[in-house]
């Protein structure tokens, strides 16, 4: 077993951090706001002040926080950054959702303070993060993602290796550009069927049915038919993400203009203060 150190305690790291408690490791958390440790510390593991501190013995250090700035911080801050309190033999995992040159730019970073990194970001919502079923999409070195493979294991069932730094990133983009264009689509369309008289309910359990229709989809349409607008995975991150596929298009001279508009459509939703809602609240301005 290994000594992890979790760094942000938020909806995700705190099931992370306690589902490699359960697994057996010796854990130690950090989050900004010192409270959301309390949890963690009842059930075994060890908080600490500062993400250097937290990192101080560890095999493994995990930073599940928000976002590239939030990242930024918690790795590189002069007076408190995990990395510089990180040994050369340990092993450096980034789980936030973060954008491609942010994951390539840390993996040089480290790369330099000669500490194996990955990029690791995560598909799944608290409901999987609490069953310790995440999916890992994973850019690195293979062999550090060996290395890291039992450790993830904890907190997933799958382990993809996507290719090198910011493959990661880059797949974990992907896949909320898919969802989330999905989840806006089936939004505006049972409001269509609202607005035709229909029975939207009928006409989704139809749709439902072919085969053009995804799983993600299906959930989705339950949701919002069951007005279960209960945050899982926020419409403010869901704008985060797609704010990153436009980054990382712009960047690399791509055109995604379906995730813009998407992108559009939940800014719109944050402004009518469904912020702090799941993504299926999205719906709200069609309904
Ligand atoms: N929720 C989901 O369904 C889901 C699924 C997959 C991936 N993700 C991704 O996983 C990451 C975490 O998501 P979450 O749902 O756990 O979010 P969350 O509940 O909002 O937690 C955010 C965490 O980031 C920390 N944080 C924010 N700004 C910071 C800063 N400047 N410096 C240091 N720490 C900072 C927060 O600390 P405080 O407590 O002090 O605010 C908190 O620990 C995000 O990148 C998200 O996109 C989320």
């Amino acid at each position: 077993m290994s000594i992890v150190a979790v760094l942000g305690m938020g909806a995700m790291g705190s099931p992370m951090a306690a589902a490699l408690l359960k697994a057996g490791h010796e854990v130690k958390v950090w989050n900004r706001s010192p409270g959301k440790t309390a949890p963690l510390v009842e059930m075994g593991a060890e908080a600490a002040d500062t993400p250097r501190a937290a990192v101080k013995e560890a095999d493994f250090a995990i930073c599940m926080v928000r976002d590239d700035d939030a990242s930024r911080d918690v790795w590189l801050n002069p007076d408190t950054g995990a990395l510089a309190g990180l040994s050369k033999n340990s092993l450096a995992v980034e789980s936030s959702t973060i954008t491609v040159a942010w994951a390539r730019e840390l993996a040089k970073r480290f790369s330099q303070n000669g500490i194996t990194f990955l990029d690791a970001p995560v598909a799944g919502s608290r409901p999987q993060a609490k069953a310790g079923q995440l999916i890992y999409f994973v850019g690195g070195e293979a062999d550090a993602v060996a290395k890291a493979e039992p450790v993830l294991k904890a907190m997933g069932n799958a382990v993809h290796h996507a290719g090198p730094s910011g493959s990661g990133a880059a797949v974990k983009l992907a896949v909320n550009a898919l969802f989330s264009v999905q989840v806006a689509t089936v939004s505006e369309l049972i409001g269509l069927m609202q607005r035709c008289g229909l029975d939207e309910t009928k006409v989704m359990d139809i749709v439902s049915s072919t085969p053009v229709c995804s799983p993600a989809a299906k959930a989705a349409a339950g949701g919002i038919l069951a007005r279960n607008f209960a945050p899982m995975f926020p419409v403010e991150l869901v704008e985060k993400d797609l704010g990153y596929v436009f980054d990382t298009a712009k960047l690399n001279g791509a055109s995604v203009p379906m995730a813009e508009t998407a992108r559009d459509v939940f800014t719109e939703a944050i402004k009518r203060g469904h912020g702090d809602e799941n993504i299926t609240a999205v719906s709200h301005l069609y309904l």
